[in-house]
């Protein structure tokens, strides 16, 4: 039997992943959005491309929950973008409301599932899926690592016209401007970036990296990137549902790893059947410690924010 995959939100994040994932032809697939006839009109047309591509999984549009049952993987895209005029906060409070509303609606009828939110801001959205679901860590985790290390790894192979597959970047810490690349276990083919590259071509891809969200949302004008975003969030279901055991940098729950307790932040993990299996916890220098805290603070910002709501509520 396929496994099966919910996507919540149709927009170009959600309609892209859930495209990527059917493709993959090894889940079925449930795409969920509050606008009606949206995720049912995207995923007949995504069907019907099943013939073509290959694909015998199923995909099914809804604006309920009910055909989203027994999920072995959600993935939560649903959200607003920033407007003019509107405030951080207000997005986050926005984003919060939308992503708890979900959390409640996939946990009724997805009770064993794995939830992967990417909706932004991302670690304050994982945090609040989180404590909203009441699942155990394993079970709820966040991407942007991978984004954030597959547009590092975009800069460095066209710097060094090398194949992206050789080259394998770490980074820790939030998604973003507080990212945290560690260039010192960047490595080309094995070979540590820095005997390859100057420290300050260095520094300009990791400031290109950080912006890069930014970068794309300059040049559509309307909306954020998807393509990438989808992509990683992809690989990640694709290392639940075939338990491949990959190392990959997420946002996970922490419990005192890296010297933080009660907060989502990016860190290397292990991810396989049992969702987040284990957070990878390596030495890290004082320098990378301090970045890692005070990405960690910023999180933490964004969270009191969230509580702070949810009490007054
Ligand atoms: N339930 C389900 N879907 C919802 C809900 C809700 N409560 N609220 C909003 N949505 C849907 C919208 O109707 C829209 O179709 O979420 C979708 C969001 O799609 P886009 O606006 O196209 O945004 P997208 O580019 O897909 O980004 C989604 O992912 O990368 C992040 O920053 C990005 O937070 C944003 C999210």
């Amino acid at each position: 039997m396929r496994s099966k995959v919910t996507v919540v939100g149709a927009g170009n994040v959600g309609a892209t992943t859930a495209q990527r994932i059917h493709q993959l032809g090894y889940a079925d697939v449930v795409l969920v959005d509050v606008v009606e006839d949206l995720p049912q009109g995207k995923s007949l047309d995504m069907l019907e491309s099943a013939p073509v591509m290959g694909s015998d999984a199923k995909i099914t549009g809804s604006n309920s929950y009910e055909a989203t049952a027994d999920s072995d993987v959600v993935v939560i895209t649903a959200g607003i973008a920033r407007r003019p005029g509107m405030s951080r906060d207000d997005l986050l409070l926005t984003n919060m409301r939308i992503t708890s509303a979900v959390t409640a609606e996939v946990v009724k009828y997805s009770p064993n599932c794995i939830i992967m939110p990417v909706t932004n801001p991302l670690d304050a959205m994982v945090q609040n899926v989180f404590v909203s679901s009441g699942f155990p860590r394993n079970r709820v985790f966040g991407m942007a690592g991978v984004l954030d290390t597959a547009r590092f790894r975009t800069f460095i192979a066209e710097e060094l016209n090398v194949s992206v597959e050789d080259i394998q970047a770490f980074v820790l810490g939030g998604h973003g401007d507080d990212m945290v690349p560690l260039t010192r276990l960047t490595t080309v083919g094995g070979i540590p970036i820095n005997e390859l590259m100057a420290e300050e071509k260095i520094d300009q891809l990791v400031r290109r990296t950080r912006g890069g969200g930014g970068e794309i949302v300059e040049l559509l004008k309307a909306g954020s990137a998807y393509y990438a975003p989808s992509a990683a969030i992809t690989q990640m279901v694709e290392a639940v549902l075939l338990d491949k055991k990959r190392i990959l940098p997420a946002c996970a729950y922490l419990e005192g790893e890296y010297g933080i307790n009660g907060l989502c932040v990016g860190v290397p993990v292990k991810l396989g059947a049992g969702g987040m299996e284990q957070v990878m916890e390596i030495k890290l220098t004082s320098e990378e410690l301090a970045a890692l805290k005070s990405s960690a603070d910023s999180v933490q910002e964004l969270v009191e924010v969230m509580n702070k709501a949810r009490a007054e509520a």
